[in-house]
C-alpha cells in the first residue's frame, strides 16, 4: 500500500479547524492525481470523507479513476456527498459496522457498495484490507487522514510513502499527517528508505520504501 501525504514542513495536513485546501502547490496536486491513476483503489477515513467532501477522481484525460473506499464505522457519509452522488460513475465502497437501515439503503440505491465488517471501536483494518484484496484490489493509495494512516502503520500495511511537502509551517495545533501511534520505544519505530527526492515548484516530493 502507498501512503500519500501532502503536508506542511512540520508534517501537518490541516489546521485544527479542518481547513486543508490547499497546503501544497498545483504541481504536487497534479502529481498526486496521477498517483491515483496508478492504483486500483484510494482509501480515506470517515473524517476526510465528511469534512472535505472530496471527489477522489483523477481528472486527467485518458487516466483511469480508481475505486473510492471509505472506512466509515457508523456510516456518516451523506447520500448528498460528492462521493455518493457519483457512485454509478466511479465505484464507492464503504466499510462499515452495520449495512442495514435507511441510510445504508439510500446509499446503496445511489450505487454505493457496503461491506459489513467487524468493528470493535473502528473498522477492523486487517479484515477490511483482506476483503479489498479478495475483491481484486491489489494496489491501494491511502490519502488520509492522519488517524487512518496511523491505523495502517500500526498493522504494518504501508510499503511506500509519497510525501509532498510545502514550505509552510502550521504548528502543533494543526492535524498531523500521521496520528498517534502510542510508541514507547524508539527501536520499534518503522523505518523507511528514501528512494527519491525532487522539486515540484516550491514543494519537495520525497519517496520512501519500507525497510523490512
Ligand atoms: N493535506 C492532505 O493531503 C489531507 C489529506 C486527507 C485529509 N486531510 C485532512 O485531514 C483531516 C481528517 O483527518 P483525521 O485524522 O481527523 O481523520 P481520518 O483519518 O480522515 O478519519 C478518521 C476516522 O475514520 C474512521 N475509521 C474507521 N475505521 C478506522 C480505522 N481502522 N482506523 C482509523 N480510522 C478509522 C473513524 O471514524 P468513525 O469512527 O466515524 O468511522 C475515524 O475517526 C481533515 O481535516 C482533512 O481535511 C488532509
Amino acid at each position: 500500500m502507498t501512503l500519500k501525504l501532502a503536508t506542511s514542513l512540520d508534517g501537518k495536513i490541516a489546521l485544527a479547524n479542518g481547513q486543508s485546501e490547499w497546503i501544497t502547490g498545483e504541481k504536487s496536486r497534479q502529481k498526486g492525481r496521477l498517483l491515483r491513476a496508478e492504483h486500483d483503489a484510494i482509501v480515506v477515513g470517515a473524517n476526510t470523507a465528511v469534512l472535505d467532501n472530496p471527489q477522489l477522481t483523477t481528472r486527467i484525460d485518458g487516466q483511469p479513476d480508481p475505486i473510492r473506499v471509505i472506512f466509515d464505522t457508523t456510516l456518516r457519509l451523506s447520500p448528498e456527498s460528492n462521493l455518493a452522488r457519483t457512485a454509478t460513475l466511479t465505484p464507492v465502497w464503504i466499510f462499515t459496522r452495520d449495512s442495514s437501515g435507511a441510510k445504508a439503503k439510500a446509499l446503496e440505491e445511489l450505487g454505493v457498495r457496503l461491506f459489513e465488517v467487524p468493528c470493535s471501536d473502528k473498522v477492523e483494518a486487517v479484515t477490511a484490507l483482506q476483503a479489498l484484496k479478495t475483491n481484486g484490489v491489489n494496489s491501494l493509495l491511502l490519502e488520509g487522514g492522519g488517524t487512518l494512516a496511523a491505523s495502517f502503520i500500526q498493522c504494518d500495511a504501508i510499503d511506500r510513502i509519497e510525501w509532498f511537502r510545502a514550505p509552510i509551517l502550521l504548528g502543533g495545533d494543526g492535524r498531523s499527517g500521521i496520528g498517534a501511534l502510542n510508541m514507547q520505544d524508539l527501536n520499534l519505530a518503522m523505518r523507511f528508505n528514501r528512494i527519491d527526492v525532487s522539486e515540484l515548484g516550491d514543494d519537495l516530493h520525497e519517496r520512501y520504501e519500507r525497510v523490512r
